[in-house]
């Protein structure tokens, strides 16, 4: 009998990944750092952690914290910026052969504007717009929290990009859909939702008669927050007709299905990747098995199967 080619595919304006499961910014390095745990090329693709015009060293003090089904990050958007990004990380991603996608954030429309030009000059195929970072004390999650500014800023990116563009939104919004509406309108190929949502932790210690509390606000991320992006992308899903990559506490493979019936063309794995550092190599293994068992030949027939229940 013959094997059926499976084809789990997924192409967004010319950017071609193998499969849907990418792994989310900032949890996952700029480049192979993973090839120690698992196979990277077999992702459908990387996001970079958030490379910005200079270098940056982030936040200081506490700047992770524990909390129940989840974690809250204050990291600030540590990275090398993108001088020594091209120098020393373009380099090894090209030669290992893994997809990826470079994701920038920027103080002003002219760091990402300026980003893209980059971007497009060393022919990095996709990029994704961090408009949502909530540990920053400007720029970034102010371009995406207010639908007109994020409109320019789209378009302005669009202008100097013609590659794959995906715009990465903030829950933190009073309108999902007005704000997915603007990144779609701007001219984004394809958004990916969400970021972290915005949280904090307090410890409280008694110690000699006195409390001592220490807190830590932040973006919150992990299994916690599944129920939060899947009705994000829910609403989404109603109002726009570009792809959306569902980001949020996905870790099993019934998440990402769950993600798919609400309209998802791919998702990230974010915080799952502390804990099982192959996550997301074994939801590509589990979704091809499931595949293979219930005779779905492509993505999108098992996409539009799960969609239409
Ligand atoms: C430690 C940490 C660092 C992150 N850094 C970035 C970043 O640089 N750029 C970005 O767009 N998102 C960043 N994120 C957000 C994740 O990419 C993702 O959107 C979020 O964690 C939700 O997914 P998850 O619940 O699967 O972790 C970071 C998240 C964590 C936990």
């Amino acid at each position: 009998m013959a094997v059926k080619t499976l084809d789990l595919s997924v192409e967004i304006n010319g950017f071609e990944m193998k499969n849907p499961i990418i792994t989310a910014s900032g949890t996952y390095g700029y480049n192979n750092e993973f090839d120690v745990f698992c196979d990277v090329k077999a992702l459908g693709a990387i996001v970079t952690k958030g490379i910005t015009l200079e270098p940056r060293s982030g936040n200081e003090g506490e700047r992770i914290f524990e909390t129940t089904g989840g974690m809250i990050n204050r990291i600030g958007l540590e990275n090398i910026g993108i001088e020594a990004f091209l120098k020393e990380k373009l380099p090894v991603l090209n030669k290992c052969g893994i997809d990826f996608i470079l994701n920038i954030a920027g103080n002003t429309p002219e760091d990402y504007i300026k980003l893209a030009q980059i971007a497009q000059k060393n022919n990095i195929k996709a990029i994704e717009l961090n408009v949502s970072c909530p540990n920053v004390q400007h720029g970034c999650i102010e371009f995406g929290t207010n639908k007109q500014t994020l409109y320019e800023l789209v378009q302005m990116v669009r202008k100097n990009y013609e590659h794959c563009l995906i715009v990465k939104l903030s829950p933190n919004v009073t309108s999902a859909e007005e704000i997915a509406e603007a990144a779609q309108n701007g001219g984004a190929d394809a958004v990916s939702a969400i970021n972290t949502v915005r949280g904090m932790g307090v410890k409280l210690d008694f110690l000699n008669g006195r409390f001592k509390k220490t807190t830590v606000s932040g973006g919150l991320s992990g299994q916690c927050i599944k129920p939060v992006a899947l009705s994000f992308v829910d609403r989404i899903s109603k109002v726009i007709d570009i792809p959306i990559i569902a980001i949020g506490g996905i870790t099993s493979f019934e998440d990402v299905l769950e993600f798919f019936s609400v309209g998802a063309k791919a998702v990230q794995i974010g915080t799952a990747n502390f804990t099982h550092p192959n996550a997301a190599e074994k939801l590509v293994n589990d979704l091809k098995k499931f595949m293979i068992q219930y005779n779905f030949s492509n993505l999108s027939e098992l996409q539009q199967a799960v969609k239409g229940v």
